[in-house]
């Protein structure tokens, strides 16, 4: 296939679904809910597209708006990429509520120790994770998490964010999340709070979901911390070695300019949105700057419509590559400043 921009093709991040049961305050879903559109990406779009799939190194399915596990394809397109390439890195990122035992024994038993599973939990019950997983389910995340643990060996990791109801529960969280089986156990410093944005303050003062200052990121980036309950690694090198091979390009192609676009690395994956929109990354591919994302959202950039070669290939990406400098996220998450090595390979 032709790649005349070298798009690093090693790694996607698919929004399968932009469908939710949830409504997490501060989930752009639940903030803009003006431009939601709710679809999803179903088999036949992956079938047509991804014929190279047997190249792919690694796949996220998260999205900005929805949760893949609500696609109703979801288990059949894991398959397909996993029958292409067993090797592959498939990396799910979900809330976990509302499917059933055998849903998951069946995802499950796709899935092998090349992949990870993560659970977005920020309680320790149904009353403390609704304080922001507003609507989620906790008896069937439980049922869920003990049948996939079961029924595959791939890495289940549990995600908390800290917020004031949580920051002094972490530790019984990760008690509970070993005790369940995963393999690990994350914590991010979230951004999304008064003291950094005005707008998320109740009142003029104070945000109720906003935790101590130590447990906020200090930078323009979500800070993740990864503690491992076992010796068990997923086996990511071939990944990594694509990683930084493609940062080491990058970077000198990069030399004297003041961005290293991340997006030419692959360190996030080439987004591609439940509408079949190829978006340079999913911090440029959120709904917040609608008229940053507008510029992507032209006929010529949807898979579903143009196929994947004229997409990729398409000669605006021109324009696009020259004007890293302009775009404020750009500035903001990838300025040369920021991304050495360890920025680069981390997710
Ligand atoms: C839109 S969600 C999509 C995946 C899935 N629905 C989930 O929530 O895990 C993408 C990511 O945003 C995270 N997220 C949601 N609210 C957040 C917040 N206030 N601060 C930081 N990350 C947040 C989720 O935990 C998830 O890792
Ligand atoms: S579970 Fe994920 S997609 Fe759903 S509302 Fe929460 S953050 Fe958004
Ligand atoms: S923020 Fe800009 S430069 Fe960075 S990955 Fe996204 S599109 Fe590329």
């Amino acid at each position: 296939m032709q790649n005349q921009f070298n798009w690093p093709l090693w790694h996607w991040h698919f929004e399968v679904s932009s469908i939710c049961t949830l409504k997490c305050p501060r989930c752009p879903r639940t903030e803009i809910p003006e431009s939601l559109v709710q679809t999803q990406l179903r088999l036949d779009f992956f079938e047509k597209n991804f014929t190279f799939a047997n190249e792919i190194k690694k796949i996220t399915f998260c999205g900005d708006d929805g949760d893949p596990i609500y696609a109703k394809d979801f288990i059949d397109i894991v398959k397909f990429f996993k029958h292409q390439n067993p090797d592959v890195n498939i990396n799910i990122i979900t809330n976990g509520s509302y499917k059933t035992p055998d849903w998951w024994k069946n995802l499950g038993n796709v899935l092998n120790e090349n992949d990870q599973v993560h659970f977005s939990l920020d309680g320790w019950n149904q009353q403390s994770n609704e304080q922001y997983r507003v609507n989620c389910e906790w008896s069937s995340i439980i049922s869920g998490i003990q049948s996939l643990r079961e029924n595959t060996t791939a890495f289940l990791q549990w995600d908390a964010i800290v917020f004031k109801f949580n920051q002094h529960q972490i530790d019984n969280m990760k008690s509970m999340a070993k005790e369940l089986g995963f393999d690990s156990f994350q914590l991010t410093r979230s951004t999304k709070f008064g003291s950094k944005y005005q707008h998320y303050n109740d009142n003029d003062t104070s945000d109720s979901l906003e935790p101590d200052e130590e447990f906020i990121s200090s930078t323009h980036r979500f800070f993740r911390e990864v503690f491992r309950f076992n010796s068990r690694i997923p086996n990511t090198k071939p990944a990594i070695i694509e990683n930084i091979k493609y940062y080491n390009q990058v970077k000198e192609d990069s030399k004297n300019k003041n961005i290293i676009p991340l997006c030419l690395i692959g360190t996030k994956g080439i987004f591609v949105n439940s509408q079949g929109y190829l978006i340079p990354c999913c911090w440029v591919g959120n709904r917040y700057n609608h008229t940053g994302l507008s510029k992507f959202l032209i006929p010529e950039n949807n898979i579903t419509t143009q196929g994947i070669e004229n997409v990729i290939n398409a000669e605006h990406w021109n324009t696009f590559i020259e004007d890293f400098n302009t775009m404020t996220e750009c500035k903001n998450k990838c300025s040369a400043h920021l991304v050495d090595e360890k920025y680069a390979t981390t997710w």
